[in-house]
């Protein structure tokens, strides 16, 4: 019968070498770097260590939920969550219940448990469970040169004759529009962002806190990724910032613009923003940008600056056990600010 306990320093080797196997070795030598950024540096790790959940049958480990504790607001107000990772069971021991328990103690220890950009099994298994299913986290793509339509799954010869009739329209789209306000690009989120964000934090009826500690833990000292970030800057104090990279795909060059934050009625701040973006897009010679976000404010800005939205595969499952949420509280994420930096969907 396996039992399910917290993680210690002594079974590092034991759940590397469960990784290894369940998601193979490249995936596991990408955890080894990220690892002790990932979960003994999080300023929201507990004191008794990282949220790793075990299963183990004697002395072995048979699977594990590692998750990454935040600060939740829920219409303004704090409470303690995580977003659930790296979860895995023994391959000759799935399909045997040990997930389900696996869920359930996690469950049990958080006050809200968050899920996002799961893996077929993952999701199954949240479904079974009837997990709140809020998803997905809406896609927005804006397109930056006539590469951006491409499809693989298209001929050489109509890939060519789409490029060329909508060229005229995506150099419209892609236009250098001015920006309305000081932009500075900083490598250190001061507390002036934490300020920004208690002043902003009940215009989300759900979001993960991003203050100055958890900025800077997520977007400037995780080793595995190198981010830009622009911030926008009123009268010497932050009123917003984007967080993004460059990415080479197999389609072409994209820049993910991977979190972001400003009023969500601060119309020009945002653009501000998104302009700056395009023009370091263009400066990398990207093709497109990509974007995730759930917030409607947002998401209406996007679409004016020139983002089209198109199929998302984040999926997103919530449940806030902490406070009591009223009942329409999952039935739309309109005012939720979800993005591809959270949890550890960019890596
Ligand atoms: C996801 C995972 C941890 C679930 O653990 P598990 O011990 O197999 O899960 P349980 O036996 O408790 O639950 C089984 C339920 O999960 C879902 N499920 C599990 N594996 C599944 C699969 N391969 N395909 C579809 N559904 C699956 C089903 O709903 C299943 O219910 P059922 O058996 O009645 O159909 C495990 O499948 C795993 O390690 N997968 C590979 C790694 C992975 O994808 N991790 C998630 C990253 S987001």
């Amino acid at each position: 019968m396996a039992e399910i306990d917290r993680f210690r320093s002594e079974d590092r080797r034991q759940v590397e070498s469960l990784y290894r196997r369940v998601f193979g070795s490249d995936a596991a030598d990408a955890n080894r770097l990220r690892w002790d950024w990932q979960y003994r540096r999080n300023p929201n790790m507990p004191p008794d260590g990282p949220l790793i959940w075990l299963a183990r049958e004697g002395t072995t480990v048979i699977g594990q939920y590692a998750t990454m504790p935040v600060r939740v607001s829920i219409d303004g107000r704090d409470i303690d969550g995580s977003w659930g990772m790296d979860v895995m069971v023994a391959p000759e021991r799935q399909r045997q219940g040990l997930g389900d328990m696996l869920f359930r103690t996690w469950d049990r220890h958080t006050g809200a448990s968050l899920g996002l950009g799961l893996s077929e099994s993952s999701y199954r298994l949240f479904q079974k469970l009837n997990w709140p299913d809020v998803g997905p986290v809406p896609c927005l793509v804006k397109p930056l040169s006539r590469r951006a339509l491409r499809r693989p799954n298209w001929p050489v010869q109509l890939n060519r004759f789409v490029s060329y009739i909508t060229l005229p329209w995506i150099r419209l789209v892609a236009r250098t529009r001015p920006l309305e306000g000081e932009i500075r690009m900083i490598r250190h989120f001061d507390e002036g962002f934490t300020r920004l964000w208690e002043r902003i934090a009940t215009k989300f009826r759900f979001a993960v806190r991003r203050d100055a500690p958890y900025l800077n833990w997520k977007y400037i000292q995780p080793p595995h990724v190198r981010y830009s970030v622009a911030a926008l800057v009123r009268d010497n104090e932050p009123a917003g910032y984007a967080v993004y990279r460059h990415v080479q795909e197999p389609r072409g060059r994209v820049t993910l613009l991977v979190d972001f934050l400003a009023d969500p009625d601060d119309t020009s701040g945002f653009v501000t923003l998104l302009r700056w973006v395009d023009r370091e897009a263009r400066a990398a010679d990207s093709d497109k940008i990509r974007t995730f976000a759930t917030h409607e404010g947002f998401r209406r800005l996007l679409r004016r600056s020139g983002y089209f939205p198109v199929r998302s595969t984040m999926d997103f499952v919530a449940r806030i056990n902490a406070i009591e949420v009223p009942p329409d509280f999952y039935h739309s994420t309109a005012a939720w600010h979800v993005t591809l930096g959270d949890s550890d969907q960019d890596r």
